[in-house]
């Protein structure tokens, strides 16, 4: 069996190293490259202690890139991924984002060179099944109910807002309508803000405090009832990886960007 070639920039983070065991214990996939400055240089073995796996870690994108991985993830932070992306669409590899943070004007441009370089790029807010069917879920009630805001909560340190769930969410809601809201935002009296940021048509409201992990509420309201659905994710970074792997196998069928799992799933 020909195995399919990955590279994980962030692989040694949160998330990326619970990837990279789950890509090593993969019979189909081979880790043949990883990113991190500070291990580089050194093995996965050596920076996160994966047994027997000899995957060498480089501390640029492009060094990586030249041991020509089938398809590449990105699991960094914003201020960097959109240039990984981009030079990985460039040196043919498919993409998967987990990174969260980029703006629509970044995926824009993403799904241009994806397009051009003919390759497809899955960006993946939050690859946890739940979070997954919460975005499902709140597609079908936007079809319904036309007034919903989103509280999302993460701990203190994430330093992105809003969360890349609630972006993802803001997006799929605003291919159904734009929320309504019957006190126009120049017409608060107060302080507008506390509204929170209106994102492609929804109120986002983000939350940043300790004791919070990840989580994130829909909440649909009509007169005299309402539908709140929640995600809400413990400490590990478990979730993530199963739908990470499935985006892994399933972007080569891809072209251009596509936002969300279900895009590969199927219902
Ligand atoms: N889509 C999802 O389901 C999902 C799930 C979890 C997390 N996330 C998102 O994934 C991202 C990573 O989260 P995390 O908690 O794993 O972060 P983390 O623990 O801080 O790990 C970040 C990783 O990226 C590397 N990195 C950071 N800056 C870099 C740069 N300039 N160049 C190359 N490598 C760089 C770090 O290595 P060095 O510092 O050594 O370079 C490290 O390996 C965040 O945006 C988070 O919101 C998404």
């Amino acid at each position: 069996m020909n195995k399919l070639k990955i590279c994980v920039a962030g692989a040694t983070g949160w998330a990326g190293s619970a990837l990279s065991q789950g890509i090593a214990d993969a019979a189909d996939l081979e880790l043949v490259a990883a990113i991190s400055r500070r291990y580089d240089g050194k093995t996965l073995e050596e920076a996160i202690g994966i047994a027997g796996l000899t995957t060498p870690i480089f501390g640029s994108v492009d060094d990586a890139l030249k041991t020509g991985p089938d398809v590449f993830v990105d699991y960094t932070k914003p201020d960097v991924a959109k240039f990984h992306v981009l030079s990985a669409l460039k040196s043919g590899a498919h993409v998967v984002i987990g990174t969260s943070g980029l703006s629509s004007a970044d995926y824009d441009e993403i799904d241009g060179v994806a397009k051009a370089v003919n390759r497809g790029v899955l960006a993946v807010g939050n690859f946890a099944i739940s979070a997954v069917l919460l975005q499902k879920f709140a597609e079908m009630a936007a079809k319904y109910i036309p007034n919903w805001e989103i509280i999302e909560y993460a701990s203190s340190g994430k330093v992105d807002a809003p969360s890349g769930t609630a972006r993802e969410l803001a997006n799929r809601l605003s291919n159904v309508q734009e929320a309504s809201l019957e006190v126009p935002l120049d017409k608060i009296d107060g302080i507008k803000e506390s509204r929170g940021a209106r994102l492609q048509g929804t109120q986002v409201h983000s939350v940043r405090l300790p004791g919070y992990v990840i989580s994130i509420d829909a909440i649909f309201g009509m007169p005299d009832q309402k539908l709140i659905i929640r995600h809400e994710a413990g400490t590990s970074a478990e979730p993530y990886v199963n739908g990470a792997l499935l985006a892994i196998r399933e972007v080569g069928k891809l072209v251009g960007l596509h936002r969300g799992l279900d895009s590969v799933m199927k219902f």
